[in-house]
């Protein structure tokens, strides 16, 4: 059995290395080359690398990828995009070069308000509580002008705080419910350091108002954190042409694509089982950018996923519709996105990143992000609705396929050249490599 290890975090590099093949990889050396391999040569990009986490011991690529020809607002953009799956950039560039004559993409900022929340339990009645909530409210505010002095030179700070009964749901449970707009920044710093100065000011007033509570137990605060769930910091990005202007294919014509596509949007809205998948897809194009520009992904993804049950019925991010001769494609999607602040100036692929958008603010990021969100869906449709989704994807995998079996520059080119008119399996594949090799 492995030892438990102890001070493991002070260890060296090497020290670390050594610790994990000697334990998990039977001293095996290969294992610490290919550990090594994936260090940078460039001693203070690679000790960057190492100092934004913990215990790093080496570095985990992902392509980074460009999708061009994306039309937003009447501006032409290149969107970065870091993911792994092989058919997502494809996906999203056919989609932006689609779209790119028909008038592009438009979007809008619906709203930025983010919400963060002190949770604490009180014995007493609500109407004390209350009284003492409003007479301490200013001290609350100034308590944390030390804080939201820079943010409020940006335009941004606290915006409001509100006091919650939630004693229906847990006993003597309160909270103090916050807003904030925290600007070009995703703020999760700024909003969680205000809150817990907002839970500090309110036990120390709690305990000065002790005779006030006529020697009621005081505030005892459970926790104080930011919500991931910001249905308040929205945006909204559509696309729309005239249904002849659609795909058509000899079997189904532009107007039979369009009430096919629009049915598909709507299985999704009706059904969660093809809704997650749907919105999956979405993800896709939505991480990926979030990823390349140095955002907080999980945070996204925690965030969308809540929206799309906002309502209690799990349902699509997407909605599509016909209007007399036009065909009208939309999605609406909460977006906490920063610009400045965490990694934005750090990772030199982050900063790369931003500036090939013309370094936006967070609003354009929301717009632009939301618009390779609809295209990557546009592109899951198109395809689901015409070949099917494996034709593409397989594709895009097939150099997955020909990498693992180690083919040479000559055979790849020979089997790409092959699989132009032969369906991608993965055993056709392997047949098709023997094959030349035999
Ligand atoms: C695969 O990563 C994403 C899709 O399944 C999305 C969809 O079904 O809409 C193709």
């Amino acid at each position: 059995m492995t030892p438990v290890v102890s001070g493991f975090s002070k260890l060296s590099k090497t020290d670390k290395i050594k610790w994990l093949v000697e334990h998990y990889f039977n001293n095996d050396q290969n294992t610490i080359a290919i550990l090594i391999k994936y260090w940078n040569s460039d001693n203070a990009l690679q000790q960057l690398h190492d100092e934004f986490t913990e215990n790093t011991i080496s570095n985990y690529y992902l392509p980074f990828s460009i999708a061009p020809n994306f039309l937003i607002n009447n501006k032409q953009y290149t969107i970065p995009m870091t993911i792994e799956e092989s058919s997502v950039v494809a996906a999203a560039s056919k989609a932006a070069k689609f779209w790119q004559t028909r008038g592009g993409f438009h979007t809008e900022v619906i709203s930025t308000t983010k919400v963060g929340q002190v949770h604490f339990i009180y014995p007493g009645s609500y109407e004390k509580l209350q009284q003492f909530f409003n007479l301490i409210k200013p001290n609350l505010l100034s308590s944390v002008s030390h804080l939201t002095k820079n943010m409020e030179k940006r335009g941004g700070g606290v915006l409001e705080i509100e006091l919650k009964d939630k004693t229906t749901e847990i006993d003597n449970y309160y909270q103090l419910h916050c807003t904030f707009e925290t600007v070009d920044a995703m703020g999760a710093n700024f909003i969680n350091s205000c809150l817990e100065q907002f839970a500090k000011t309110i036990t120390t007033e709690a305990k000065e108002y002790s005779n006030f509570f006529d020697n009621e137990k005081n505030i005892e605060v459970v926790m104080s954190i930011l919500s991931n769930y910001v249905p308040q910091c929205l945006v909204k990005a559509s696309v729309s042409c005239a249904i002849k202007d659609l795909p058509s294919t000899p079997f189904l014509s532009s107007q039979q694509y369009a009430e096919k596509f629009v049915r598909a949007v709507r299985i999704a809205e009706v059904e969660p089982y093809r809704a997650v998948t749907h919105n999956k897809g979405i993800m896709n194009g939505i991480d990926a950018v979030v990823l390349a520009t140095g955002n907080d992904f999980r945070a996204i993804e925690a965030g969308a996923h809540a929206y799309a049950a906002r309502n209690g019925k799990y349902t699509s991010l997407t909605h599509a519709e016909i209007e007399d001769d036009t065909f009208f494609f939309s999605i609406e999607i909460p977006l906490a996105l920063g610009t400045v602040g965490g990694l934005t100036s750090l990772h030199p692929l982050v900063k790369l990143s931003l500036q090939l958008l013309k370094k936006p603010n967070a609003k354009k990021l929301m717009e632009i992000t939301a618009v390779a969100g609809l295209a990557q869906n546009f592109g899951a449709i198109n395809s689901l609705i015409t070949t099917g989704i494996q034709q593409g994807h397989m594709k895009m995998h097939l150099m997955n396929i020909l990498n693992q079996f180690k083919a040479t520059e000559t055979e790849k080119k020979q089997l790409i050249n092959y699989f132009k008119t032969n369906t991608v399996t993965h055993s056709e594949v392997v047949a098709q490599i023997e094959k030349l090799r035999a």
